[in-house]
């Protein structure tokens, strides 16, 4: 309708002036015909020069004076006109803020004597503001010392009116042309009759609504990267389920060791029990608890087949490490570095550093007459390629390693010294009823994927990472992730 008008009209007319004008005149709505103007002017239809007009249009308080009349005048006729009215009288009569101002505007106008008793000064006034405003919103001009007053008691606001005057432009037909844009087989065979719509080289492509990685899954793929590079392969670790034998007794994990509670540990109800283990290997399980070998006492305590039985969620990665040794020792010896990134379960309270799921990287050497050397060194050269290169070891305790070692690394961003990790070197007594040659060492270290993953994409608290609370839209908008850069 309004293009149909504006290019119409121009077919006669040299211009239109004012494109507010033509709008009133043509009974168009004025926005719908600024619309049409910039896009007619974007083809060069037209050309358009804006014009702007500052006007004065009322405030809130100035529309309620325009109606009811302004407070001064208001409180006149509130006065007697023989007689006074007492001040508490006349304030009970009008609102608290009509009371106020028209307090101090009609004494100011000497119309009435303000004192205990309020009375009238004179016999009748005129409501000149009421009347300015009602100008002022019929368009009108009112005079400067006017307008200074109205714009002080904040009555009325200046407004800037937009509009255009417009002329016939470069590329201008009196009704616009219909450009193909499609190459459809019906626009290619009759191309000469028509004229096909540029390409907008500029334009912005839809936005790709693919799917997107999680953020551990991107620190995932840049640690594998970095373990192929050194030369790890990586485990099998597609078996959440596990029994407690190769998660804890392999492991030379006493049975009345505190994690292997339920408090820590989550069992399984059904199926509640492994349906078969190596019997041969089971036995020697079974004496170096009891009784140990290999050089080793043992625990000394009654183990029990039932308890090894036991199914669980893995609780840590080094179930997968202790049966890929086992499965390595049944042929004849070769060197191995594995590796594995996945998810364990822990019976433990959720807080903002802790979730009972979560992942573990794992790292392993297995290698004849390896050293703890070897293991401080490995660690040095895999925490650098993370971009940690200060590190220091720190004694521990784990029951499957001797000598066992936490992982410090001095945080640059913090001031200090972080925990990242645990290490150590394989017992005698878990590697040699493996059946493992005697010479054979192996060296090993464990850390959290979460721990660096919110380190590197700056998220305090894990449940903003991983779990029901987690913003897909913080998914969709996290950077690639490039480790030690
Ligand atoms: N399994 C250990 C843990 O759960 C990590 C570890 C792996 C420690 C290998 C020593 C050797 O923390």
């Amino acid at each position: 309708m309004a293009e149909e008008a504006i290019l119409k009209f121009l077919q006669n007319n040299e211009e239109i002036a004012d494109s507010g004008q033509f709008s009133a005149e043509q009974n168009l709505d004025h926005n719908e015909v600024i619309n049409v103007i910039k896009s007619l002017h974007a083809f060069l239809y037209i050309d358009a020069k804006d014009i702007k007009r500052e006007s004065w249009v009322l405030t809130d308080e100035g529309k309620k004076y325009a109606a009811e009349g302004s407070p001064e005048v208001q409180l006149f006729l509130a006065v007697p006109v023989e007689g006074s009215i007492s001040k508490d009288e006349l304030q009970k009569k009008l609102a608290p803020s009509v009371f106020k101002i028209g307090c101090s505007q009609a004494g100011k106008n000497k119309w009435v004597e303000m004192g205990k008793q309020v009375s009238r000064k004179v016999q009748h006034v005129e409501d000149k503001v009421k009347n300015l405003l009602l100008q002022t919103q019929e368009g009108m001009e009112i005079d400067e010392e006017s307008l200074k007053s109205l714009k002080t008691r904040k009555l009325i606001e200046p407004q800037t009116w937009k509009g255009y005057s417009i002329k016939k432009g470069p590329n201008y037909a009196p009704k616009r042309k219909n450009f193909a844009t499609d190459l459809t087989r019906e626009n290619l065979q009759n191309w000469k009759e028509l004229e096909f719509k540029e390409y907008n080289f500029n334009a912005k492509g839809q936005p790709v609504d693919a799917g997107h990685l999680h953020p551990l899954l991107k620190v995932r793929k840049q640690l594998k990267d970095i373990f192929r590079q050194m030369g790890f392969e990586e485990m099998p670790t597609n078996n959440f389920v596990e029994s407690s034998f190769w998660n804890f007794d392999a492991l030379f994990q006493p049975q009345q060791h505190p994690a292997r509670d339920s408090h820590d540990t989550f069992f399984l109800k059904a199926p509640s029990t492994t349906r078969e283990l190596p019997e041969d290997y089971v036995e020697r399980v079974k004496q170096v608890h009891e009784s140990g070998g290999y050089g080793s006492r043992g625990y000394n305590y009654d183990w029990k087949r039932e308890e090894a039985n036991k199914n669980l969620l893995r609780t840590h990665t080094t179930a997968v490490s202790s049966r890929m040794l086992y499965a390595l020792a049944k042929k004849p010896f070769t060197p191995k570095k594995y590796f594995s990134i996945d998810r364990v379960f822990r019976n433990e309270a959720v807080d903002r550093t802790h979730l009972a799921e979560f992942h573990q990287i794992e790292g392993l050497v297995c290698d004849r007459g390896l050293t703890l050397g070897d293991l401080i060194g490995i660690l040095h050269d895999f925490f650098s390629r993370l971009g940690m290169s200060k590190l220091r070891f720190k004694p521990a305790y784990n029951p499957y390693t001797e000598p066992s070692m936490e992982i410090f690394s001095y945080h640059e961003g913090l001031g200090k010294w972080v925990e990242i990790g645990n290490s150590g070197m394989f017992r005698p007594e878990m590697l040699l009823p493996m059946g493992l040659p005697e010479d054979v060492r192996v060296i090993a270290w464990g850390l959290s994927l979460e721990r660096p993953t919110m380190i590197l994409y700056g998220i305090g608290n894990i449940r903003d990472l991983f779990g029901h609370k987690v913003d897909l839209d913080l998914i969709k908008r996290n950077p690639i992730c490039r480790i030690g850069i």
